[in-house]
């Protein structure tokens, strides 16, 4: 197999070793192998608890995108084999509307309209999308971590010269990638998690977590992680609903930044987050943004 880009970017989450990517395989001579599903390869610490784990939720992922060949489909029964997990889904959190780019359900028209439609004005105006739509020049090498379905990822793309898509959940990455792939940048996409990103030291130029930090178990090691894979001059724009991070500070996240050594560059706070998830439902949060060097 033709040997890829995003191979000389990536390392092995368990011990930081190079990998050699094949085409089913991706192997740390360390630690041995990680599945590779779809050139999607799965570099998280224990990738057969993941294959277990989800392994429904590969199998559908996988088939969603015509991809669930036998080979394809013997990796993912070989990692698991032996062992018993408690089976999961993807922790996918996305609006039909979200996944495709289309257009919000209107709200229905009452009482709230008025308020509701100046709302949404504001959001689209001022929200995280736009703050991090703003923020971006052209780049080399973008990472989004947490891409979710790739709401995000297109505007990445068209502002990189190579993007790499990274979630824990496959399905996520294959979504994200397949909506950045329309754009001009190489794309990659890597099963990761955002606690042990499997990227090398100071190969990234910009990192970007929209709304998933609050997520994590130890957004500390993230952000130590993240600070390791910039370049110098990068930087990572952080967007999240909860700052606090459930410790009751809002100052808690930019703490935990300074912890990590970073700068905080630009913070921003109370940006407008509206999800439609229906005509009778809509959810607003108000959203903290950090630009981190
Ligand atoms: C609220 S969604 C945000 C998606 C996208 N960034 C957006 O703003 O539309 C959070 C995403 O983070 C992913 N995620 C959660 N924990 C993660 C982890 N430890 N490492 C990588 N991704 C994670 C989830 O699978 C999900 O796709
Ligand atoms: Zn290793």
């Amino acid at each position: 197999m033709k040997s890829q880009w995003w191979s000389a970017v990536l390392k092995c989450p368990r011990c930081g070793g190079g990998l050699d990517v094949g085409q089913h395989l991706a192997r740390c001579s360390a630690c041995g192998p990680y599945p590779v599903l779809g050139d999607v390869p799965l570099l998280v610490a224990d990738p057969s608890a993941y294959c277990a784990r989800f392994h429904d939720a590969i199998l559908a992922a996988l088939a969603e995108q015509d991809l669930a060949e036998r080979e394809v489909v013997a990796v993912v029964e070989a990692f698991a084999e032996g062992r018993s997990e408690l089976a999961q889904s993807f922790g996918d959190d996305w609006t039909s509307h979200e996944a495709s780019g289309g257009d919000a359900p209107v709200p229905v028209r009452g009482a709230a309209a008025k308020a509701l439609g100046s709302l949404m004005a504001v959001a689209l105006r001022e929200g995280p999308a736009s703050w991090i739509t703003r923020r971006l020049k052209p780049v080399k090498l973008t990472l989004e971590v947490g891409c979710g379905a790739g709401e995000r990822s297109e505007a990445l793309a068209q502002k990189c010269e190579r993007l790499l898509v990274g979630d824990l959940s496959l399905r996520a990455v294959f979504r994200a990638r397949a909506r950045a792939a329309r754009h001009d940048a190489e794309v990659a996409g890597v099963v990761m998690d955002a606690e042990a990103l499997p990227i090398r030291r100071g190969t990234l130029d910009l990192l970007v977590a929209e709304h998933v930090v609050d997520l994590l178990d130890e957004p500390f090691e993230f952000l130590q992680q993240a600070r390791k894979a910039l370049k110098r001059g990068g930087e990572v724009l952080i967007t999240t609903p909860e700052p606090s991070l459930g410790f009751g500070e809002d100052d808690a996240l930019v703490g935990l930044a300074s912890q990590a050594k970073f700068k905080v560059h630009e913070r921003r706070d109370g940006l407008p987050w509206l999800r439609v998830n229906s005509s009778r439902f809509v959810e607003c949060y108000l959203v903290q943004a950090l630009c981190l060097r």
